[in-house]
């Protein structure tokens, strides 16, 4: 596999990453997963707005933002990409220091940039009859609208579920229904299509964003609004969101089925209209 690391493309086996590396130390950094299909970018300018903000957010300066596309494309060349679906790894830690120490000091430091490309396709099962999700309550920090590499909470959440035979752990926040692991959670109530508001408690995610202008589209209700962990008993449809997750349909939660506990007519019709959006 051929990947980009600090400005030069080369065999993964060549990386030689610094164990002083604030992104080992801290997992002091950034990261975003872009899809392309057919060897073309998938929403790529707004995976660049989100990762400036990250950076931002993070304070860490110094990256070629506007590059980070045509790494990406490079990789999907070099790694013979072009006629496949694919998924992009892209990370950014603010650099090596020199001993361990919380606070930074941005002047002599320089950001490692790390990216790597391999083929991608969703499973087509679990994409067509759906997944099981299990509930837990959301214990990560409270930035989580910056896409940071600390994603422990995640993982064990993630780890659990997989261990009870689901697919992804709901978060829920003071009784309100924040997002999964690694995805966007929507459900659909009284013909609704609610997610939780954008702001601190959940990633501003992209397939989110996407599925949003698709309701609009097709005369779907649609609501960015606070669901309660109570009201999941009623919801006719739920769905989980992202990059490698596209549109999921949700068909049981903990030992419940969802709606009838098959992909629902909003799902469907939402997935469809995906695939039209990607060109697949
Ligand atoms: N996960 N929420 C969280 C916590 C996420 O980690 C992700 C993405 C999403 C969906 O965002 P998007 O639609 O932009 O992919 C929501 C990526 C794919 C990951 O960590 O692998």
């Amino acid at each position: 596999m051929i990947v980009y690391f600090n400005g030069r493309f080369m065999p993964k086996e060549e990386v030689k990453i610094s164990p002083d590396d604030r992104g080992f130390l801290f997992a002091d950094g950034t990261y975003e997963v872009i899809r392309s299909y057919n060897g073309k970018l998938f929403r790529m300018e707004d995976h660049k707005i989100r990762i400036s903000r990250s950076l931002e957010q993070i304070r860490i300066s110094g990256v070629n933002v506007g590059s980070l596309e045509s790494i990406a494309d490079k990789l999907i060349k070099e790694n013979h990409l072009e006629d496949k679906d694919a998924s992009v790894y892209i990370q950014v830690t603010r650099g090596v220091a020199g001993i361990r120490s919380h606070a930074f000091s941005a002047e002599n430091m320089s950001p490692t940039v790390y990216a790597y490309a391999h083929g991608f396709q969703i499973p087509a099962e679990k994409w067509a009859k759906g997944v099981k999700a299990v509930i837990m309550p959301d214990i990560r920090w409270s930035r989580c609208d910056i896409k940071g590499l600390g994603l422990q909470a995640n993982v064990l959440a993630n780890q659990q579920a997989k261990e009870s035979g689901a697919e992804e752990a709901i978060f829920v926040r003071n009784g309100v229904v924040t997002e999964g692991s690694h995805t966007n959670f929507c459900a659909v109530l009284n013909g609704e299509l609610l997610t939780h508001p954008d702001g601190n408690y959940i990633l501003p995610g992209i397939t989110r964003t996407v599925v949003l202008s698709l309701c609009k589209k097709l005369n779907i209700p649609h609501r960015e609004y606070p669901i309660f962990e109570s009201q999941l008993n009623d919801a006719e449809e739920c769905m989980i969101l992202g990059t490698t997750t596209e549109i999921m349909p949700v068909v049981q939660i903990n030992d419940r089925k969802v709606g009838t506990g098959k992909p629902g007519p909003v799902t469907v019709k939402l997935q469809q209209a995906f695939q039209e959006v990607v060109g697949n």
